[in-house]
This record gives C-alpha cells, sequence and structure tokens, in this order.
C-alpha cells in the first residue's frame, strides 16, 4: 500500500466522521434512501467521480478510473437504517421518529465515501477500476438483487466484490474469515387449520393450538434427528398468533420462523422436511399445516484466493496483531451473498469497539461507534482495492 493513500484518508478523516454524523441524523428505512443516496452522489460528484444515481431503486455508483489499465473491483457499502427509536442522546442522534442507524451503515457509507475519495485523488497511479457501489436495503434483502439486476456488476465487468461491516472489536481490529461466512436465510409460514369451539369442549373441536404447539416440538427434531451433525443448520420458529379469547378454541393458527443453512443438500433437506413434519404433527391432532417456505437470501461463501489477498493488506495496514482470522461461521445472513453468487467475494469487518469499554450493542436504541475505527476501515478499503487493481506497491 502506498503511504500517499493512508495520508489521503487521514486527510478526509474528519469529513468522513462529519459525513458519518450527517447520514446518522437523517436514518432512512430500506428502499427510501433518497436523502442519503442525493448526499452521497453530490459529495461523489464534487470529487469529480463519475457516478450513477438511482441504480436497484435508490442505490449510487462511483467509478474511480485509474490512468492505467488493470482489473476492476467494487467496494460495496449499504445504507439502511432500522426501525428502532434512537436512545443514545448523542448530539447528532436520529431526527426521524422510530428510524436509527443501529448497524453501523451510516459507519459504512462514510468509509466508502473516504475509500473511494483516497482512491480518486491517486487515480494517476491507479491501474484499474474501482467501483464503488452504495446498496439499499440489506436489512429487507433486497438491495443486492436489485443492484444486479440493473447491471452494477457489469460495464466494467466486476472481477471481485469486498464488502464491509462494522463490529464489535475494538477498534483498531480488522476480522476476516475464510469459506463459510454468513448463512442462507430461508423463512416460513406455517397456518395449523383445525376446528374451533368452546374451550369447555374440547371433544367437539379440532384443536388447532394443541397442534400448533406440537408442530413446534416436531420441528425441533428436523436439526437434531435428520441433519447430518457436521452440517450447521437453524430452525427457529419465531412467530405464534391465534385465539381471541381465554374460553375460545380458535380455528386456526399461524407459525412464522426462520431455517439457516449454508446452502446445498442441508437446505434441501429442511425444506422438505419442515413441510412433512409440520403436516404429519398437525395431522395427529385431526388438523391440517399449510406450509408456505421462502428462499430469501444465499449463504456468504468468501472466496479463497480473494480473502487471502485481503489478509495480506489486512495485516499492512493494521499490523499483523490486529487481525483477526475467525474460525466459526455465523448463523446471521447479508445480502451481500448475493454478489458473492456471481463474483468471488470476501467480507471483512472492522473494530468499532471502544478498548475495555462495553461492547456495542447491534440492532439496540444504545448503539454507540468509536468513530476512531472508521479511519482503519476506510484504509482497509482502499488498499484492498489497490492491491487487487494491479496497483504498485
Ligand atoms: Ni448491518
Amino acid at each position: 500500500m502506498p503511504t500517499t493513500l493512508q495520508a489521503a484518508i487521514a486527510e478526509l478523516n474528519e469529513e468522513m466522521i462529519a459525513l458519518r454524523r450527517q447520514i446518522h441524523q437523517r436514518p432512512e428505512l430500506a428502499m427510501q434512501e433518497d436523502e442519503t443516496s442525493a448526499l452521497i452522489a453530490w459529495k461523489l460528484r464534487a470529487e469529480g467521480i463519475e457516478t450513477q444515481e438511482g441504480v436497484g431503486g435508490t442505490g449510487v455508483v462511483g467509478l474511480v478510473r485509474g490512468k492505467r489499465r488493470g482489473r476492476c473491483i467494487a467496494l460495496r457499502a449499504d445504507m439502511d437504517a432500522l426501525p428502532i427509536q434512537e436512545a443514545t442522546r448523542l448530539p447528532f442522534a436520529s431526527e426521524v421518529p422510530g428510524v436509527m442507524h443501529a448497524c453501523g451503515h451510516d459507519c459504512h457509507v462514510a468509509m466508502l465515501w473516504a475509500a473511494g475519495v483516497a482512491l480518486h485523488r491517486q487515480r494517476e497511479a491507479l491501474r484499474g477500476t474501482v467501483k464503488l457501489i452504495f446498496q439499499p436495503a440489506e436489512e429487507a434483502v433486497a438491495g443486492a438483487p436489485r443492484m444486479i439486476a440493473d447491471g452494477v456488476l457489469d460495464n466494467p465487468p466486476v472481477e471481485a466484490a469486498v464488502a464491509v461491516h462494522v463490529w464489535k472489536d475494538p477498534v483498531g481490529t480488522l476480522s476476516l474469515r475464510y469459506g463459510e461466512h454468513l448463512a442462507a436465510a430461508d423463512g416460513f409460514d406455517i397456518v395449523v387449520r383445525g376446528k374451533g369451539g368452546h374451550g369447555a369442549m374440547p371433544h367437539a373441536t379440532a384443536d388447532p393450538v394443541l397442534a400448533a404447539a406440537n408442530v413446534v416440538l416436531a420441528l425441533q427434531q428436523v436439526v437434531s434427528r435428520r441433519v447430518d451433525p457436521v452440517r450447521p443448520a437453524v430452525l427457529s420458529v419465531c412467530q405464534i398468533n391465534g385465539g381471541s379469547a381465554f374460553n375460545i378454541i380458535p380455528d386456526e393458527v399461524a407459525l412464522r420462523g426462520t431455517v439457516r443453512t449454508f446452502g446445498g443438500p442441508t437446505r434441501d433437506l429442511v425444506e422438505s422436511e419442515l413441510q412433512r413434519v409440520a403436516q404429519a404433527a398437525a395431522k395427529a391432532y385431526g388438523c391440517a399445516a399449510r406450509v408456505k417456505y421462502t428462499r430469501s437470501c444465499p449463504a456468504l461463501i468468501h472466496d479463497e484466493a480473494l480473502t487471502r489477498l485481503v489478509e495480506a493488506t489486512c495485516r499492512e495496514v493494521s499490523g499483523a496483531e490486529s487481525v483477526v482470522v475467525e474460525a466459526d461461521p455465523c448463523m446471521g445472513a447479508e445480502d451481500f451473498a448475493f454478489f458473492a453468487q456471481r463474483v468471488p467475494a470476501t467480507q471483512i469487518a472492522v473494530g468499532i469497539g471502544t478498548p475495555g469499554g462495553p461492547e456495542p450493542l447491534f440492532h439496540n436504541a444504545r448503539f454507540l461507534v468509536e468513530e476512531r475505527g472508521l479511519a482503519v476501515g476506510a484504509e482497509a478499503l482502499a488498499s484492498i482495492a489497490w492491491r487487487f487493481v494491479g496497483g504498485p506497491d
């Protein structure tokens, strides 16, 4: 990594933090990121970066073209906030009731902006192209597929993609993972239908409450008895709705939940077993189950060669002792996986925790960020891009 890149990030640090705070104050939910994307586009254009708006809805793409020939890499940040009422009392806390950047996507935007501007300022020496992807609707698992459908990976064709997420590690830490990173996320809706009646005369009913309880219990054996124990899988029933009074047995009960796997045959197996077991369990109590299973997000599997390049770069940026290679995958999900289905991809995690302090609480009204971490993340992004496209060190 050239020291000039590091110097450029240092120079941009104050403006990067100001940008993060500005976005933090005006958070927008998935697919409504109008102000955020307009601000990003304006700031990119002010720097002379070729900018395209309205990609996949509210997405913004910046194109940093080096003056020399080389490869093309995409760097991706998500922009959307969460439906949470902020309770941090920060001077730049959310002005929008019930909406908050509680997952750090404001930080991702700011880091990607700084990385892009730093690279643009070094474009005389830069080989190839860096595509800056500001993506809407990560939380809704909708932004990535829409941007891809809109051609974000074409013209020029993207050869690798790197995403960034802030994480609870102390400032200075960069973490990464080889292979399976985040799970495929599916959802299911089950309606258990019976025959309602008086709570005092259950013999005249087909009780869907009892049947639904049985379905919940029976589903737990799908992972424990049917899935190969060395393959990770999760099946969680997270919602139950039914009934209107303490003494009325309802006609039906609805269950909803999520399934996490790393795709492949395990995903197929859980889907089919879930159907079979739910129907059989309901039937045992004289009821019927209707199952709707929805595949939403694929698993995020990191490319080995790209991750090796990222690891080497992170060690340069942050020092070998500050780079964590995570061993175990996480069963969370992230729609960056749609990019990873198309091009070699990997995601890095940037520490924004206060050393020795309490861990940041993600998706929480009191989520706090140690902003000193942003410079490390921006430097890592810029340096990874620099190395990938083939700029001289
Ligand atoms: Ni997030």
